[in-house]
């Protein structure tokens, strides 16, 4: 494996830029050459942002499990593809070689044919962090199944509200999950999720934590027994589904602003092709590098760039089952020693937590292996990147400072390691192929600096190979989401600026998603879950700056009673009551970290929520809350300040 489109320095990145945007069609063509194609496209692009309508390499023919495995074997089939650390650092870790990955996927693809599962079937994947998750998404992919992974944190309500989007059939799972301390029964979640559920065939159990689980005759099978059924048939290899370029690979829920997730939809072919460029020209990869993602396949993070960018690439990848505090905060430190790590990609709000527990916790523990760090996920501010360059990169590390979304698939700006020069708290550069421009609130395109900086709403004017394709079920909602804001660009729901250099600095979300330790989270979501609490008469959520986590969530509540006490006990039980509503109905990670009771929330005469002058009263920010004379009774707001948290 060679990367002969890696590159090398800024002259080369300007000259790889110039050359995607003036003519994409030809610049990605000459990239996917280097794939393993069954039949070869007949169009690079075909696209309008109307529809919108998004093909690339139309005709062409492929399976990315044959990219990400089977072309390996020959020449790299001892190399370890994916190398797993467990939860408990006494527990061994385990190495499986791109020829131990490969068997095992075509394993589970057999396990999963034996049990029904066909081409274009929905297979919902709700696992901990086993090196089994990566197999479950690569044999779906192998057979033609989409994958769609939910991350462990959701709740029994949230699954069965994508199970029942998504009409899926099958779901993967474990009997629990270890995280840190805690053991969680992820079988039980399904369980309670199934309730009610029409359309699931099968439960396919993974033994992890061995926790006593539930096994419904008929409809739930362990995945240990199924290999060996597999094992009894002699069956080692399984033919990869031919897949249309187009084919939808798979389906991964993300919060907006309304209160509902989508099921943002990727395809196969320019989705594997921009996730494997951008893993080998971001972080630079080497063969034979270490690539340590310490996020969860659950999110867009851990599906390009812990399975599919490094696999792709012929990588090797590192999954960590546990967190960073456990059992101590030098967790991540032990790991890059024992591994001798090479590449880093973190969060800030990670990077932060950690940095809260001094220098201890990194002492002892030899860093040296270090070449790339990386983050993602939130804008991260200068402290923690000074922090993470001085004590984690020894000032010797490029920081790659990736921005991207679950829609884009893959990294859109970002410094690439070494080549391009990154700035601290600067995304700084498109990725070649990537277009984007600062548009105002009509849309026009902003070109006046203040004070040297362009600022706007960030926007991208022309597709990229893993842009997405629809949202799951219901096309016209990716429209109006992502295209009709501005027309003919896709809008990214971020604010931005952009200096001389032509470097952005993402400033933040602009549209009413709250982005919490690096996950996004819809406001109305949270409002809608707090509402489903008794007695809750009306809410409203924003965000609020948080040390560790980035933004925390402000609720404003409406309760019957009096400032939230009744009979039911304090205001404090029931703000407990209502974190378990919304923990019931989203998972622990939407949990408000306030809960303000007030009488009467800031509206206009239409009856509109004023979210502005509630986020600047959760900014603590009293006095610049503004006009309140358009207010149906501007009476409130004092209220509401005098009882702000
Ligand atoms: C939102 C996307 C992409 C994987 C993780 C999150 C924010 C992401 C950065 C960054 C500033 C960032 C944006 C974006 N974001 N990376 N490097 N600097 N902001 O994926 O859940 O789809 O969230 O995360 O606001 O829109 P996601």
């Amino acid at each position: 494996m060679s990367y002969p489109y890696q590159i090398k320095n800024l002259e080369a990145y300007h000259e790889a830029y110039k050359n995607s945007i003036e003519n994409p069609e030809k610049f990605w063509g000459e990239i996917a050459e280097h794939f393993f194609w069954r039949k070869k496209w007949d169009k690079v692009l075909e696209w309008n942002f109307k529809e919108p309508s998004i093909k690339w390499f139309q005709g062409g023919k492929l399976n990315i499990t044959e990219n990400c495995l089977d072309r390996h074997l020959n020449t790299m089939g001892d190399t370890p593809a994916i190398i797993w650390e467990p939860n408990n650092p006494e527990e061994q870790h385990r190495t499986i070689t791109y020829k131990q990955l490969h068997h095992k996927v075509c394993q589970f693809a057999q396990v999963l044919i034996n049990n029904g599962v066909k081409k274009g079937d929905r297979v919902c994947i709700y696992m901990g962090m086993i090196p089994e998750l990566a197999i479950a998404v690569l044999a779906c992919a192998r057979i033609g199944a989409i994958h769609s992974v939910i991350f462990g944190g959701f709740s029994a309500q949230s699954i069965a509200d994508r199970l029942e989007d998504a009409q899926a059939t099958f779901i993967i799972t474990c009997d629990g999950a270890f995280r840190g301390a805690k053991d969680i029964p992820l079988k039980a979640v399904i369980d309670d999720a199934l309730i009610g559920n029409k359309t699931i065939h099968r439960v396919i159990v993974c033994t992890r934590t061995r926790t006593a689980v539930s096994m419904i005759e008929g409809r739930d099978v362990w995945w240990e027994d199924e290999i060996k059924k597999v094992d009894a048939q002699g069956i080692h290899f399984v033919e990869a589904a031919e897949m249309d370029a187009e084919d939808p690979l798979f389906i991964l829920y993300t919060s907006g602003s309304t209160g509902k997730p989508k099921g943002v939809v990727h395809s196969t072919a320019g989705y594997m092709i921009y996730t494997h460029y951008t893993f080998v020209n971001v972080f630079q990869y080497q063969l034979h590098d270490i690539f340590f993602c310490t996020a969860d396949v659950g999110w867009i993070t851990g599906h390009s760039y812990i399975v599919y960018g490094p696999l792709s690439a012929g990588g090797t990848s590192l999954m960590f089952e546990g967190i960073p505090t456990f059992p101590d905060a030098g967790r991540f430190w032990s790991i890059i020693d024992k591994f001798k790590v090479n590449v880093l990609y973190t969060a800030p709000t990670a990077i932060r937590s950690l940095m809260g527990f001094g220098l201890g916790p990194i002492q002892g523990h030899d860093l040296s292996s270090l070449k790339i760090l990386g983050t993602v996920g939130e804008p991260i501010n200068e402290e923690a990147w000074h922090w993470y360059d001085e004590h984690i990169g020894h000032k010797k590390c490029p920081i790659v400072d990736t921005w991207w979304q679950t829609e884009t698939g893959g990294i859109m700006i970002s410094n690439m390691a070494g080549i391009t020069p990154g700035k601290p708290g600067w995304a700084t550069y498109p990725m070649p192929g990537v277009a984007p421009i600062l548009v105002d609130d009509k849309g026009n395109e902003v070109t006046e600096m203040e004070e040297g900086l362009m600022r706007g709403n960030l926007c991208i004017t022309q597709p990229w190979p893993a842009t997405l394709r629809t949202t799951y079920g219901d096309h016209e909602r990716c429209r109006t989401n992502y295209f009709v804001t501005y027309d003919n660009l896709y809008f990214t729901g971020d604010g931005a600026l952009k200096n001389s250099e032509g470097q952005f600095r993402i400033t933040g979300r602009v549209d009413d998603v709250l982005n919490v330790s690096g996950h996004r989270i819809g406001t109305a979501e949270v409002e809608n879950a707090i509402n489903m609490h008794s007695g809750v008469v009306e809410s409203a959520v924003v965000g609020y700056p948080h040390d560790i986590k980035g933004q925390g969530i402000y609720a404003f509540v409406i309760y019957t009673g009096s400032h939230g006490q009744d009979t039911h006990g304090t205001s404090d039980l029931v703000r407990k009551d209502i974190l378990q509503t919304v923990t019931r109905i989203i998972g622990a990670i939407a949990k408000p970290d306030k809960i303000q009771f007030v009488a009467g929330l800031p509206k206009t005469r239409s009856g509109k929520i004023m979210r502005r002058i509630l986020r600047k009263i959760a900014e603590g920010e009293i006095k610049s809350i503004g006009d309140t004379s358009t207010l149906l009774d501007p009476s409130v707001v004092d209220d509401i300040v005098k009882g702000a948290i």
